[in-house]
């Protein structure tokens, strides 16, 4: 949420700003805007809008070797010009862009108000341009830390000063930058997206580091507790496995879709190296857990938010019919706010693609600072959520831009099964019903292709799906998160009220609102429930309601009539991914054919940083 570029060394700097920003714009695209430091002071330039509306009124003569540059997700005042970043002081010397939230604006607002400061936007970020103004410190870093001194809340922060022509400072606290070391040059970036054409050579800045960044190197610092100085922590920089072109879309009209074709490349690449066949396990050395750990586990509580929290709940079935453990998930948003009761014999595990969110890591935190233990189901490898658990399985889906999560989700529910194989297996499995997983997750990768292979299909009813304001999406027990998950993704990106319900609740209410108008999505997969499914679907059809029904070949849906999506057939327990796959192709056509930006949708943006 929201994206930071800066850079310092011998090129123009705000071509690789506006280049990087362009790179970030899936963290935030309401507003954007870059500062230049060249021989006439500090230049800025911002605009409400996307990057490229930016870039075509940048005056042309917009010199300066050392810049910073910012992409919005609106949080303090509305997405206009004078909101956008980066904010400067009043005598126009201090240039600051930054991610987070200062929990403290209003109150420093106020002080510097009386001061007799004119503040010019509605947003937190401008206090501490006028903040790092006012310090009498000596050096840019010492006027940074006193304005930081003074400051509560959350933080990725880029600072330029007229009087400190040769460098940039950056600092964090719990938003993340990342520094990379470039040849007589320095970049710096809130990821890695940002980065990777220019270098792979880079550095993670902790929470509470400080660095200044100049043409020829980067030195980290961390406030001496106590003191007001600042002793280095000698970070070195390291390098980063990563393609670049993982972070093109190349070919395709959108992330979204070339995340999605991506995925039985992805869910074998979590697989890979992990399934025991012989003992009918899973290896998942960073668990760091030891089988009497495992078995002393008495309860599993997951936790994740969105897409992440519904498909926690796919994981929670897993485990108690694989592992025989009682398992629920809850989102993380609402978790640390009820007080919970952290037990030492839970097992809590936080799912997130971006490890970075910033509900899922205060949940984290929570349950670390009572005692429990947490362990990660993340994407992001060394992101913060990852840092901060005590063991965990990385997803390996890798960078994943959309704003809809597609091949993470899918990693995120075969990390699950892995785990649950594993838990098993130590305790009531047998070596059989391990073995009959482990064929069934081998065959996962391929089921997900002949899906996706149906695509022309799916597009057609999708497009109808299209045509209405609002939609049902219904399931029971492992279809129900399917629903869930399948009215997710349809809503955020076509925009039409997409409601999941479970099949069951019909009758105690939403069936009231089922009309020729109202299309339901139906998750039928061929189990123990089949039956009591297709009586619901009959009371749907007796009120006109038109139907979609996701199912497995071979499904009797007597005499209804549905259009009906048959998914391959696997062992039950992994059904609920294979049933998800198609809902994500048919939200992306429906947006597809409304004309939307499937990347980009209104009002959201990739990776939830501020609460
Ligand atoms: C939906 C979506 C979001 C995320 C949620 C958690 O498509 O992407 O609902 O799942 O914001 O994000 P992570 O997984 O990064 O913690």
């Amino acid at each position: 949420m929201c994206g930071i570029v800066g850079y310092v060394g011998g090129q123009q700097a705000a071509p690789l700003l506006l280049e990087g920003l362009t790179r970030l714009e899936h963290r935030g695209y309401d507003s954007a805007g870059v500062a230049v430091l060249g021989t006439s002071g500090v230049r800025v330039a911002k605009k409400a809008g996307r990057v490229r509306d930016l870039s075509d009124e940048l005056p042309k003569r917009f010199a300066g070797k050392v810049g910073i540059g910012h992409t919005r997700w609106a949080t303090h005042g509305p997405a206009t010009d004078v909101n956008a970043h980066p904010h400067t002081d009043t005598k126009g010397d201090v240039a600051v862009v930054h991610n987070g939230i200062i929990d403290n604006a209003a109150a420093l607002r106020q002080q510097l108000a009386d001061d007799g400061v004119d503040l010019v936007s509605d947003t937190d970020t401008e206090v501490l341009a006028h903040l790092v103004a006012r310090s009498d410190a000596d050096t840019l870093e010492g006027k940074v830390r006193d304005a930081l001194a003074l400051v509560d809340g959350t933080y990725g922060i880029a600072v330029m000063h007229a009087d400190f022509p040769d460098r940039l400072v950056v600092a964090r606290n719990g938003s993340p930058l990342i520094i990379g070391v470039g040849e007589k040059e320095m970049h710096v970036a809130s990821d890695l997206a940002a980065l990777v054409r220019y270098t792979t050579t880079v550095a993670h800045l902790d929470d509470g580091e400080l660095a200044t960044l100049t043409a020829t190197g980067f030195t980290t610092y961390r406030q001496d507790p106590g003191s007001s100085g600042l002793s280095t922590t000698g970070k070195a920089a390291t390098t980063v496995d990563i393609d670049p072109a993982a972070y093109d879309a190349g070919e395709y009209d959108s992330f979204m879709y070339k995340e999605m074709l991506e995925q039985p490349a992805a869910a074998e690449r979590v697989l890979r190296g992990r399934l025991d066949e012989r003992f009918g396990t899973a290896h998942l050395g960073g668990l760091n857990m030891d089988p009497r750990e495992t078995r002393a586990i008495r309860r599993v509580k997951i936790l994740g938010c969105g897409s992440a929290y519904y498909v926690g709940q796919m994981g929670a079935a897993l485990l108690e019919e694989l592992a025989r453990i009682p398992a629920d998930a809850e989102a993380a948003s609402e978790f640390r706010y009820r007080n919970p009761v952290i037990e030492p014999d839970t097992l809590y595990v936080a799912v997130s693609q971006s490890g970075e969110t910033i509900d899922t890591l205060l949940a984290v935190q929570e349950v670390r600072r009572k005692g429990g233990r947490v362990v990660g189901l993340v994407n992001v490898v060394g992101s913060a959520i990852a840092r901060e658990c005590d063991g965990g399985i990385y997803l390996h889906a890798g960078p994943e831009v959309a704003v809809a999560s597609t091949k993470a989700l899918t990693n995120m529910f075969l990390g699950f099964a892995l785990l649950a194989l594993q838990l098993g297996r130590v305790r009531d499995l047998s070596i059989a019903d391990g073995k009959r997983l482990i064929e069934g997750l081998s065959r996962i990768p391929g089921q997900i292709a002949q899906i996706l292979e149906r695509e022309d299909e799916l597009a057609e009813v999708a497009t109808r799906l299209a045509e209405s304001e609002s939609l049902f999406f219904i399931g029971r027990v492992r279809g129900f998160p399917a629903a869930r998950e399948g009215a997710q993704k349809f809503k955020e990106i076509s925009y039409r009220h997409a409601e999941a319900y479970q099949t069951s609740e019909l009758k105690h209410g939403p069936l009231a609102l089922i009309s020729e108008a109202v299309p339901t999505v139906a998750v039928v997969p061929d189990d123990e429930l089949t039956s009591r499914n297709v009586g619901a679907l009959h009371e749907i059809a007796a009120r006109r309601g038109p139907l979609v029904v996701v199912t497995h070949e071979g499904v009797d849906l007597g005499e209804v009539a549905a259009v009906r999506i048959d998914v391959p057939r696997n062992e039950r327990e992994l059904d609920p991914i294979l049933l998800t796959v198609p809902l994500q192709m048919l939200a992306y056509h429906a947006a597809l054919h409304l004309g939307h930006d499937i990347d980009k949708p209104r009002n959201l943006a990739k990776s939830v940083t501020v609460e």
